[in-house]
């Protein structure tokens, strides 16, 4: 049975983009295993149906839904289909994200579009479809998942941690006026996650090759495995926590930016420079 206020449990209905793959697919395993009505939205039609196969025996209903999350249209009759069937939308998590560029200079304005596109755009698309009929119902949780790159500087990723420090504004703004509703907005920043995200992922515009020399140089510090993330995260998603920071030691990384900003950007700007250099890519 469900109530008629907001819950993560059996007969809940969880709404998912991004879900056939690393975060949002471990999102949906967990929200399976706790009974709720999953629906996995992704651009990839085939990997998210597979996906969604493999949990239909852990829970009562969960399907899959081909979009890409730039189609707004589509984005709204999906949510709006859901709503009909359902009766009621829990929870959405805007998840879906990609990656684009790495030295400004070289970085195509089309990739930039691009990136704002899914990243910004993804995410506005799924609060416009959804929101709405949360405030409606007087429930719901809206949680964006952001990055520690949309906190702190990210000299590596410029056009990402612009697209991430949108979701954490858009997400902490609305966040006052969403609780007059009942509604709630939480904003999910993880630090490293072990996902083909960082190897580019499969909608990334970015140097591949770039990225693979790196992933052989750079240890990323304190990388999660997906199914980490989230065992830490539901909880504090249930206790409605606005700004979701894992793992721990980022939220003192944080902290030391908020007290010493410029120290942090010059760490930032060394990591720059050293990471060229280590790619043997001089800056000219
Ligand atoms: N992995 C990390 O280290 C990390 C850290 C912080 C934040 N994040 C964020 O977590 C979210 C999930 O990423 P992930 O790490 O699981 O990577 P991932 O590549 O495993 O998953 C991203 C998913 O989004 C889907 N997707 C991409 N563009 C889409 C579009 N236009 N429409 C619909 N679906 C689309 C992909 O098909 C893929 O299934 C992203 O927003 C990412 O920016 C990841």
């Amino acid at each position: 049975m469900v109530s008629s206020s907001i819950c993560m449990g059996n007969g809940s209905v969880v709404i998912i983009t991004g879900g056939a793959s690393g975060i949002g697919l471990s999102l949906g395993q967990a929200v399976a295993e706790l009974g709720c009505h999953v629906y996995l939205i992704d651009r990839q039609k085939e990997v998210v149906e597979e996906e969604a196969k493999k949990l239909r025996g852990k829970s009562l209903k969960v399907k899959s839904i081909e979009l890409d999350v730039r189609d707004r249209e589509a984005f709204i009759t999906i949510i709006k289909e859901i709503h009909e069937e359902e009766g009621r939308i829990d929870y959405l998590f805007n998840n879906a994200g990609v990656g684009a560029g790495w030295d400004v200079k070289d970085d195509k304005p089309e990739d930039w579009d691009y990136i704002i596109d899914v990243n910004i755009r993804g995410v506005s698309n799924g609060i416009h479809a959804t929101y709405p009929l949360m405030v409606k119902q007087g429930f719901g949780h809206i949680i964006n998942t952001a990055s520690m790159a949309g906190l702190v500087p990210s000299s590596l990723t410029v056009s990402y941690a612009m697209t991430k420090h949108a979701v954490v504004g858009l997400t902490v703004s609305l966040h006052g006026q969403a609780s007059i509703h009942g509604v709630r907005v939480s904003a999910l920043c993880p630090g490293f996650v072990e996902t083909p995200i960082l190897e580019g992922g499969v909608y990334g515009k970015v140097d591949r090759d770039k990225i693979k020399k790196g992933a052989k140089i750079f240890n990323l510090p304190g990388k999660l495995t997906p199914k980490e993330l989230i065992k830490r995260v539901l909880p504090q998603i249930k206790k409605n926590k606005v700004i979701i920071i894992e793992p721990l030691y980022m939220k003192v990384y944080l902290w030391l930016y908020r007290f010493f900003p410029n120290w942090i950007l010059g760490l930032s700007r060394k990591g720059w420079i050293s990471a060229n250099r280590k790619l043997k890519n001089p800056l000219k």
